[in-house]
Formats: structure tokens, C-alpha cells, sequence
């Protein structure tokens, strides 16, 4: 059992701590907001996350986990201190290190003997060097530590099961005994130990999050060009994905990327790269495109409503930038509903888990208890998150419901020949046979991709 401090008690600090006291060490989580802590004492978490609650009261039942506002209780027998701490994009999208900054100050003023100081929040290249560099100039005395690299590859939604399975643990340190401790705390996680230097660990995670959001804008790109050309972009990634060196996953055209990470990542990396006199052409696409992709579900209410939008009600399906999180930070329902005001149209949304933050980020919008009362009166509904609970609606009733039966399919969550069999004018993200292509649909419906193996 290995004594290890969280430094940030959010996404990343919440589920490393109660990973790590689940694999039996004891772990002191910090965070500096006193209500977030004291909450957390009595079983109230600060985010949603599936599985989350109960793997920290196991752990705060059998003594392995608690939580403090105070660093010297957090540093006290500590071994390890992970550094969580969030990392928001600042401006002109470099990643504003003020709480990296003020945490490391306060581990060096605390710290009373040697430790291994973890940086596992998204962190520019180049920040473990400016972490041990403020360490030791804020040390009143010199006391042995090393700074290594350990970035996290959560998905929100999936944090758990990501910390639990993952596909690789990356460390990085100028120090490699401090990165096989690290590697060793890691071990029961049964998987690849990738152990380099610290700039490297820091760009693999920026490289990972930048491509996996390239792979995005890539096939939603490919999105648009089926459209035009009458291709189903669902069949695509389905052909593309069989080849190994493409894979599945990440090739779901849609509204585009939101969330914590890739719009901050990306915008980051590029940061970085033109500082240095690179131009990330590449990157900036990866971000024209996502952006572009909010816009192309208005067009299609135009499309289907007429350009003046004015008097119009549409209602949002999915406010949350993913499913299975109340996160809306950069959520594409966000912009939507920012361009559906602007042109004059009355908003309505529902989601399942979000509504407490849509209510504050998204207070032109008449937020709904149910798909259903969503529907009601409505010229036109947008899936913009793919819940599980959409896919299966009573599709009577909400045609029914609806003013004019027009769905926008912004996350291709359903069939095409079922909608149109419902009697909606269907539109999705690039399904190839959609009226502005003026590709029919062959008499005997979709042909469909079958996998023979
Ligand atoms: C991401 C990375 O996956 C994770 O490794 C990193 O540590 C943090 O950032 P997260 O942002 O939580 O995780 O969610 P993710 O599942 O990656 O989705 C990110 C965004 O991409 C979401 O808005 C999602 O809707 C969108 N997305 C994802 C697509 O539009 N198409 C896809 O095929 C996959």
C-alpha cells in the first residue's frame, strides 16, 4: 500500500483518488474549494460520473480515501502527489497554468521530506521543467523531489472504466527511478508502461487528443462530401474502420467534438506549435471543421423551414457536449442554440442528466422535462446528443406532437427508411440520399452494410 495525495478534486483528480485507493493505497484528495470538499465528506460529488459515487464511498468507508482542504494533512505521509488541477484555455488558446502555478508553490511551502510530484492535468510541453524549477525556488530549504509526467486518457462518461482498462500508462521524468515508482504504483493496472522524458509524455498526450479530434473532423468532413455525392458516411466508417490501421472508433460523423479536452487541446498544441514559428495548417482545419459542423444543422433547418427562422420552434435533443455526462463545456447545443437565437427562433431542450448547467449556460432556452414535452408544438426537433433514451422514443407520439414532422439527425441515431416510414422528413450528417442531393432512395430501401465474417 502506497500513501498518495490528489491535488484537485474534478474530472481528473476525483477519479484518479478513488481509482488508486481502490487498488488498495490511501489517498488524500485537496482541493482549495472548501463547500467542494466538505460535500464530498458527506457523499455529495461535484461531477457526474457513472460509477463514481460508489467507488468513493467504498473507499471512504474502509479508510483508504478522504478529503481535506489542508495541504499539510494532504503532504503529511504522502509518498506521491498528483497534480489535477484544471488547465482552462487562456488566450489565444494557450492553457492558463495559474492552478498548476499556485499548486506546486503550495506543495514546495508544505512539503517536509522527499517526494514524487505527478503531473497528471494536460499540461503544455515543457511544463514538469517549469513545475521542478518553481518547486525548488519556492523550497525555503532544499528537500530531494522529482516531477514526472503521468497525462490521463479519461473519457467523461467512461472515467472509471478508462482509468481501470487502460490502453497504456505514458510517464515521463528526467528522473527514471522516480518513473518506475510511478510505473509501479501502475502495475495492477495490467497494462503497457510506456516510460520516456518528460517533454515526450507531454506531447504524446497533446498528439492523442489532437489526432483523435482530427479523426473527427475527418470523417465529418467525409460526412459532407457523401451528402453531395449520395454516399451513407454511417456505411463509410463502417468500410474504413475494418481496415486495422484506420479502426472504428472516433469515425461518428455529427455536430462535431466538444467537451473539456479537444477543443482546448487542439486550440493548445496550436499554441504551441505557431509560438515556435510552426503553422499547424492541419490543426486549424481540424477546428474550421468542427466549428463549421454547429452551423451545418442550422442550414438544414433553412433548408427544410425557409432562411428566415423567425417564429420558429425547435427543439434541442441532448444538451450535454457527450452522453452519459452533465459536462456542457464547449457543447455543441451551446452554439446551436446561440446561432437558432441570433436568427430569431424559439429554443426548446431536454437532457437527461445536464439541465442543472443548461440552465445556467443556456438561459435562451425553454428547458423541457421529457423528449416529449420538447416536442410539443415544435417546427422541428435536433438530436444534438446521442442518449440512449432517444433512440427508442414512441415515434407516434412525438410526430404527433410536433407542429411539422422535420427531424435533424445531428448524431445519425436513427434509420433513415424508419423515419421517412414514420412520416418525417428525416435529415442527418452526411446519409447520402437527403433531398439537397436529390439522390433517391433505391425502391427497396437501403441496401445496408453486411459484415460476412
Ligand atoms: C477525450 C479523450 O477521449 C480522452 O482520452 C482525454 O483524456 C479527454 O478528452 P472526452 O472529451 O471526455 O475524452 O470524450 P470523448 O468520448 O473523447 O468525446 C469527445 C468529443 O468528441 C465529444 O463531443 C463527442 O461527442 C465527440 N465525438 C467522439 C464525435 O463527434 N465523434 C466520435 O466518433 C467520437
Amino acid at each position: 500500500m502506497r500513501s498518495i495525495a490528489v491535488v484537485g478534486v474534478g474530472y481528473v483528480g476525483l477519479v484518479t483518488g478513488a481509482c488508486f485507493a481502490d487498488l488498495g493505497n490511501k489517498v488524500v484528495a485537496l482541493d482549495i474549494i472548501e463547500e467542494r470538499v466538505e460535500n464530498l465528506k458527506k457523499g455529495i460529488l461535484p461531477i457526474y460520473e457513472p460509477g463514481l459515487s460508489e467507488i468513493v464511498a467504498r473507499n471512504v468507508d474502509a479508510g483508504r480515501l478522504s478529503f481535506t482542504t489542508s495541504y499539510e494533512e494532504a503532504l503529511a505521509e504522502a509518498e506521491f502527489v498528483f497534480i489535477c488541477v484544471g488547465t482552462p484555455q487562456g488566450v489565444d488558446g494557450e492553457a492558463d497554468l495559474q492552478y498548476v502555478r499556485s499548486a506546486a508553490e503550495s506543495i514546495a511551502q508544505t512539503m517536509d521530506h522527499s517526494l514524487i510530484v505527478i503531473n497528471k492535468s494536460t499540461v503544455p510541453v515543457g511544463t514538469g521543467d517549469w513545475v521542478s524549477d518553481i518547486v525548488r525556488e519556492t523550497q525555503s530549504h532544499p528537500i530531494p523531489f522529482s516531477v514526472v509526467s503521468c497525462p490521463e486518457f479519461l473519457r467523461e462518461g467512461s472515467a472509471l472504466v478508462d482509468f481501470m482498462n487502460p490502453d497504456r500508462t505514458v510517464l515521463g521524468s528526467l528522473d527514471q527511478d522516480a518513473a518506475s515508482e510511478v510505473a509501479h504504483l501502475h502495475l495492477p493496472l495490467r497494462a503497457p508502461i510506456v516510460i520516456t522524458d518528460l517533454r515526450t509524455a507531454e506531447m504524446i498526450k497533446y498528439a492523442s487528443n489532437a489526432f483523435l479530434a482530427t479523426k473527427i473532423s475527418f470523417i465529418n468532413e467525409i460526412a459532407n462530401i457523401c451528402e453531395a455525392l449520395g454516399a451513407d458516411v454511417k456505411e463509410v466508417a463502417v468500410g474504413m474502420g475494418l481496415d486495422k490501421r484506420i479502426g472504428r472508433f472516433f469515425l461518428d460523423a455529427g455536430v462535431g467534438y466538444g467537451g473539456s479536452c479537444f477543443p482546448k487541446d487542439v486550440s493548445a498544441l496550436k499554441h504551441m506549435a505557431t509560438v515556435q514559428g510552426k503553422h499547424p495548417q492541419l490543426l486549424q482545419a481540424v477546428v474550421d471543421i468542427n466549428g463549421f459542423q454547429r452551423k451545418i444543422v442550422v442550414n438544414k433547418l433553412r433548408e427544410l423551414l425557409g432562411d428566415d427562422l423567425s417564429g420558429k420552434t425547435i427543439g434541442l435533443l441532448g444538451l450535454a457536449f457527450k452522453p452519459n455526462t452533465d459536462d456542457m463545456r464547449e457543447a455543441p447545443a451551446i452554439d446551436i442554440a446561440e446561432i437558432l437565437f441570433e436568427a430569431g427562433a424559439k429554443c426548446k431542450g431536454y437532457d437527461p442528466v445536464s439541465m442543472k448547467h443548461a440552465a445556467q449556460m443556456m438561459p435562451n432556452v425553454v428547458l423541457c422535462n421529457s423528449p416529449y414535452e420538447v416536442a410539443e408544438g415544435c417546427d422541428a426537433l435536433v438530436v444534438i446528443t446521442e442518449w440512449n433514451e432517444f433512440k427508442n422514443l414512441d415515434m407516434e407520439r412525438i410526430y404527433t406532437a410536433m407542429k411539422r414532422p422535420i427531424i435533424i439527425d445531428g448524431r445519425n441515431i436513427y434509420e433513415p427508411e424508419m423515419m421517412t416510414e414514420h412520416g418525417f422528413t428525416y435529415r442527418g450528417i452526411g446519409r447520402g440520399y437527403n433531398g439537397a442531393s436529390g439522390v433517391e432512395l433505391p425502391s427497396n430501401g437501403r441496401t445496408g452494410v453486411t459484415q460476412t465474417s
